[in-house]
């Protein structure tokens, strides 16, 4: 659709359950389930849900419509959710919880009946991706074929047993080891073949992918590793008419250097240098302690900037960065991460200036909105007849995956007006372009 068509799209009604399913039941899912029940508990609201608490203008600033997002596109109601997953570890979504210790035992108290409920299926899981863990509900199939097809069969059991009229998948396990793609991740046809031959460059995550797919369940990638950037995966997701989108949650520090760089771009400001560096206690910084899952999690990072700033337009600006990320694990703060940025600016005759952020996070806090929207938007996408990368999703990602050639858009507020107007479009409303008239 151009945006010269304004008639809306035929979106067919989020009706029935919507189920989630979600491969790593650890930190981030455990926060996300027990914040959607204690939402519909309570009745308080969903911070930091866009989707749940955004207002969206529609029309003329004088017309005063403004009405939140899940008011004007039909998505799943929070009560309509049932949640589900794969974990080598966590034996229920009570227990991940518990050893995340992102939320406080009074808060869970309430909800342990139910999140107990939720118990992990035995996960595709291989310790070549993953060394800092030893798993022990791990699937008893030793072809990787087999294994999807035993993923396949058990989305199938979740739909039917939760009475589920749609389901999405959002990896929120564990970060893979670094890899690039090679030969067998090409074409589906290769895929397939490795798939069979258990070739040794096919992770854990590319199956969840690929099962995902054929059963018609979106796919979204929350962590950094290769997957739905594959050539293989947008293949078969445009072929199977399925959305997909990635890659790793947008959160923490790579949130604030994505709101402050447009910033001073904007006002063009100089930028020498932007030193990134992190604690984390929880298990996601178990894994990236080794050097293979951290150097997955870096190359997310760093792209960051050179999209944003467009040292090839700004030389003078942005041509000299020296931009680095470290990220060192430490047990005693566990989820409750630290942050500090440096960031050398200059300005007027290029006077040197300097910017210090210190970010006290709550690393699962921060992520548990992000898929909660995913998961709407991609069941959203998914009814409005979208497949191939949802490139208007990129809001939410470090990484963001662009659907053609193009670059992928890294200014966060760029893509919060993508985002916008894509929904405006589809709905069959102009879109927003904040000009006199708008
Ligand atoms: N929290 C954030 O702000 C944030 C931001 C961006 C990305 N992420 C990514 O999200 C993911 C989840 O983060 P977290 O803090 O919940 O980590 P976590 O370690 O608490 O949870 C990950 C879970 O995945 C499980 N797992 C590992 N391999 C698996 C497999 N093959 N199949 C199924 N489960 C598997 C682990 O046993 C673990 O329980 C990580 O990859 C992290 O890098 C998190």
């Amino acid at each position: 659709m151009t945006s010269l068509d304004h008639s809306a799209r035929t979106i067919s009604p989020a009706t029935g359950k919507l189920g989630v399913l979600m491969p790593g039941l650890g930190a981030v899912a455990s926060t996300l389930i027990a914040g959607v029940m204690h939402s519909r508990h309570t009745g308080e609201p969903p911070l930091g849900s866009v989707s749940q608490m955004a207002h969206i203008r529609l029309g003329t600033r004088e017309a005063g419509r403004n009405p939140r997002i899940n008011e004007f596109v039909p998505l799943a109601d929070l009560d309509d959710l049932v949640f589900g997953g794969w974990d080598p570890l966590s034996p229920n979504v009570l227990e991940a919880a518990r050893t995340a210790g992102v939320m406080k035992e009074s808060d869970l108290a309430p909800l342990s009946g139910e999140l107990e409920g939720i118990v992990a299926m035995d996960a595709v899981f291989d310790q070549r991706w993953v060394s800092r863990i030893t798993g022990v509900r791990v699937k008893s199939e030793t072809n990787m074929m087999e294994q999807a097809e035993a993923l396949i069969a058990d989305i199938e059991k979740f739909r039917v047993e939760n009475n589920c009229d749609r389901l999405v998948m959002v990896w929120c396990a564990s970060t893979e080891a670094f890899q690039q793609p090679s030969d067998v991740h090409a074409t589906i046809e290769s895929f397939e073949e490795g798939l069979r031959n258990n070739n040794d460059n096919i992770s854990p995550s590319q199956i969840y992918a690929y099962a995902a797919l054929l059963s018609g369940v979106p796919f979204a990638n929350g962590a950094p590793n290769l997957t739905t950037d594959l050539p293989c995966i947008v293949a078969l997701s445009e072929r199977e008419g399925v959305p997909i989108a990635g890659k790793d949650f947008k959160t923490g520090q790579t949130l604030m250097k994505t709101l402050i760089a447009p910033g001073l771009k904007s006002r063009m400001l100089g930028i020498r240098g932007w030193y990134s560096t992190n604690i984390l206690g929880n298990r996601d910084g178990e894994v990236l302690d080794a050097p293979e899952n951290f150097q997955t999690k870096e190359s997310s990072k760093l792209g960051v900037l050179d999209t944003i700033l467009q040292p090839e337009l700004y030389p003078e600006l942005y041509g000299e960065i020296d931009h680095k990320v470290r990220i060192d694990y430490y047990p005693p703060r566990g989820d409750e991460k630290e942050g500090w940025d440096n960031i050398d600016i200059f300005g007027w005759l290029g006077y040197p200036m300097q910017i210090k952020i210190n970010l006290l996070a709550r690393d699962s806090i921060l992520a548990a909105p992000i898929v909660l929207d995913l998961a709407l938007f991609m069941d959203l996408a998914s009814r409005a007849g979208e497949s191939g990368v949802q490139e208007w999703l990129s809001f939410y990602f470090k990484a963001p995956q662009s659907a053609g050639p193009n670059d992928p858009e890294h200014d966060i507020f760029i893509q919060q007006t993508k985002m916008k107007n894509t929904l405006r479009e589809w709905m069959g409303e102009q879109p927003v372009t904040h000009s006199e008239a708008g």
